[in-house]
């Protein structure tokens, strides 16, 4: 099934225990000729993966492992857009649903109180056949505890509500809100997402180092990249990894 004229398909789920890592079922299930908005949720895996070739850990059943196969109605040009955009699709679906407060982190992660609460990872085949984009969602559901590394930096829904959130009822409203964003993104362009990125930005008018590049958080370009100001001076940073610069915070 592709995106069709009234907007993109209804989601397909197929569901796993144990993976490797959604995202490679995915582009598998992509190479089979699977539609638009085919979802693969896996109870855990063996070798997920998380964004600049890092590992994503996750204890058996206490996450929401996803990946959605797009069929985008977009330029390939386009695609990166679809990173803030499902940001603020999840970001938006567990506000919703817990009722907390989500933000977002350029690129793509959805914090609640400043800690990690949801990762997310776009990834692209271009070559020969039909170009394809997977969209890689890791949700921290249960999770009362968090290994060493990632204790100071991660939450779950758990620790922020207290209670142990329905993994469907999750999945039903990342969908959903996924579903209603990409299709402002598809159909409007990107500048209505943008307005929201920035709305839920964690950080925005802070002082932060991004891959050597230091400035303050401005804006969010109309690629998804990140913008910072220095000295009057705009720099715009495609990739990298947000770190507060905590001495030279922006006091207004
Ligand atoms: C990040 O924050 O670095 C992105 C993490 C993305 C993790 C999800 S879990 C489901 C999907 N399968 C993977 O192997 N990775 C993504």
């Amino acid at each position: 099934m592709t995106a069709g004229a009234d907007g993109p398909a209804p989601p397909r789920i197929v569901r796993f225990g144990e993976v490797d890592s959604t995202q490679d079922l995915a582009f598998t299930l992509a190479a089979d000729g699977a539609g638009d908005m085919t979802v693969v949720i896996a109870d855990s895996q063996r070798l997920g993966r998380g964004r600049r070739g890092r590992v994503w850990h996750d204890a058996p059943g206490a996450s929401l492992l996803m990946s959605v196969l797009l069929r985008p109605r977009l330029d390939v040009a386009a695609w990166p857009t679809f990173s803030p955009t499902a940001a603020v699709a999840v970001a938006t679906a567990l506000a919703r649903v817990a009722a907390i407060e989500a933000r977002v982190k350029w690129p793509n992660d959805v914090l609640a109180r400043g800690r990690k609460l949801a990762g997310i990872l776009l990834e692209s085949r271009i070559g020969a056949g039909v170009p394809t984009l997977v969209l890689g969602i890791g949700i921290n559901l249960a999770q009362r505890v968090f290994p060493p590394p990632l204790a100071e930096r991660a939450t779950s829904l758990a620790l922020e509500t207290g209670a142990t959130p329905d993994r469907e009822q999750v999945l039903a409203a990342v969908l959903d809100e996924l579903g209603r964003w990409r299709e402002i993104l598809e159909r409007d362009g990107f500048a209505a997402v943008r307005e929201r990125w920035l709305e839920l930005a964690d950080g925005r008018g802070e002082r932060v180092t991004v891959d050597g590049v230091t400035g303050v958080i401005v804006d969010l370009d109309s690629d998804g990249a990140l913008v910072l100001e220095d000295r009057g001076v705009r720099h715009r940073v495609i990739a990298g990894e947000v770190r507060e610069e905590a001495a030279h915070a922006a006091r207004g």
